[in-house]
């Protein structure tokens, strides 16, 4: 009898029609769950399709990625350029998560011994996606979590020294400052700031800061100020060789960039895949290399946390949103049809055109690198005699094109952030200069 409901609930997982999903969300009636799988399967067909036909070259007048913007659920109108904090979940994303809530609302018992399963599946899905090995991948809810998790779970004493750059999200300094507090570690900052630096500059600004005390560098890998990507490759390089650890906040890296954590050589990278990856809130990554593991003490403890394999002793939660577990593979999936590095070029692409002709506006102060191996998605700038406030304001009103104020006057890093995630268009960028350029024009 078990093993028939089993039966059902994976069937269930599979196949039904586009006016069923139609009719549930319009009128919150029951949907025939495999519906979902279907309409999903008929997006990733219609990506291939594109793929197939746009195979390097994704078409100078933006045909394929227009194709692709369809696949988002936005309102009319919204140019969302903002994907901190929260960014936008593609609609197989989200016809997973329903999926999945309907899923253990028809039946809470035998979901909870079949979905749990999936989540090795995910796991071994994220690890590929980011070329590690699936041991060293750790669910966590959040970049937070992951961050304390490591500055918590290492071992550390008195005197021992913590490297932070002068760019760090609070999720990547209070943690430490917690330890700071406790155990009476020592916290040095190595400024990284404006105007941007390179990758030697950063490297070596580290390496003066290195005493036989520091024990790891903590750092943003996407600092989220200034648009930075911290060079970690050649951080950790240098570190591994004073025998000292490294621990990247990418709480942006993850579906912005095309990730390689063998390449990178980091020994811990926590990320939010809800910002550039489309997964939905709650659910994160933290990467713990197979070398650090033993280093690292689990934070949450319950059954499985002195005997789970590999890095899965960090992750004993107790009941989980197994729902979302499920979509962040789904997330994978999405951006695996598109191709990794096909969308960080285009990401790429995006940036390095507004920053090209931010650069043209009088008054207009860059904070980000030019250079695209230190920048990805992430563009800060600030414009002379006008307020951020005002820019965020003003091109909400105008375009409904959603972007941030980040920074602080004092450090000298206030202005306005943008992101250009790949269902933007070089015409929302040009509506987005069209809007500077009329506030630089008019201001009081
Ligand atoms: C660089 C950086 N680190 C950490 C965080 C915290 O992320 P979360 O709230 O997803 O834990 C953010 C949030 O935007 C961030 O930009």
């Amino acid at each position: 009898m078990k093993e028939k409901n089993q039966t059902e609930l994976k069937r269930s997982f599979e196949g039904v029609s586009r006016r069923d999903f139609v009719k549930y969300l319009m009128a919150g009636s029951a949907l025939s769950i495999s519906s979902l799988s279907k309409l999903n399967a008929a997006i990733y067909q219609s990506i291939s399709s594109l793929n197939q036909k746009y195979i390097k070259d994704e078409s100078p007048d933006g045909v394929y990625w227009e194709a692709l913007s369809k696949h988002f659920l936005f309102q009319d109108g919204l140019i969302m350029m903002n994907n901190g904090t929260v960014g936008p979940m593609p609609k197989p994303v989200f016809n997973s998560l329903i999926r999945c809530f309907k899923v253990q609302c028809t039946n809470p018992f035998d979901v909870y011994n079949f979905i749990p399963k999936k989540k090795e599946e995910v796991r071994h899905k994220l690890a590929r996606f980011i070329d590690a090995s699936p041991d060293e991948v750790v669910m966590t809810r959040n970049t937070t979590e992951g961050m304390n998790f490591v500055a918590n779970g290492l071992d550390l004493k008195e005197g021992d020294e913590v490297l932070l750059s002068d760019m760090e999200h609070p999720a990547g300094t209070h943690p430490w400052r917690l330890k700071e507090k406790r155990y009476g570690i020592k916290i040095i900052r190595v400024p990284i700031g404006l105007p941007p630096k390179n990758v030697d500059e950063i490297v070596n600004a580290f390496q003066k800061a290195m005493t036989p005390r520091t024990k790891i560098i903590s750092i943003s890998h996407t600092v989220y100020i200034s648009g930075l990507i911290a060079p970690i490759k050649e951080l950790s390089k240098m570190a591994h060789e004073k025998g000292v650890l490294v621990l990247a906040d990418s709480a942006h890296g993850i579906g912005m960039l095309n990730l390689n954590m063998k390449e990178l050589g980091c020994d811990f990278f926590a990320s939010s895949p809800y910002k550039w990856l489309g997964a939905p809130t709650g659910i994160g990554l933290l990467y713990v290399r197979n070398e650090a593991q033993d280093k690292l003490w689990p934070t949450i403890a319950s059954s499985g946390w002195d005997s789970n394999k590999g890095a899965r002793k960090f992750e004993t939660l107790g009941q989980r949103a197994d729902a979302l577990t499920v979509a962040l593979g789904e997330a994978v999936d999405f951006q695996n049809v598109i191709g990794r590095e096909r969308i960080e070029r285009r990401i790429k692409t995006l940036a390095g055109y507004l920053k090209r002709e931010l650069n043209k506006i009088p008054g207009v102060k860059l904070h980000t690198s030019m250079d695209p191996y230190i920048s990805g998605g992430l563009t800060a700038f600030f414009v002379e005699g006008v307020e951020p406030s005002k820019i965020v304001n003003y091109l909400r009103e105008k375009y409904n094109i959603v972007i941030r104020t980040i920074g602080n006057k004092e450090a000298g890093t206030y202005g306005v952030r943008v992101s250009t995630h790949v269902y933007i268009s070089f015409k929302h960028i040009d509506m987005l200069l069209e809007g500077i350029k009329h506030l630089v024009r008019h201001k009081a």
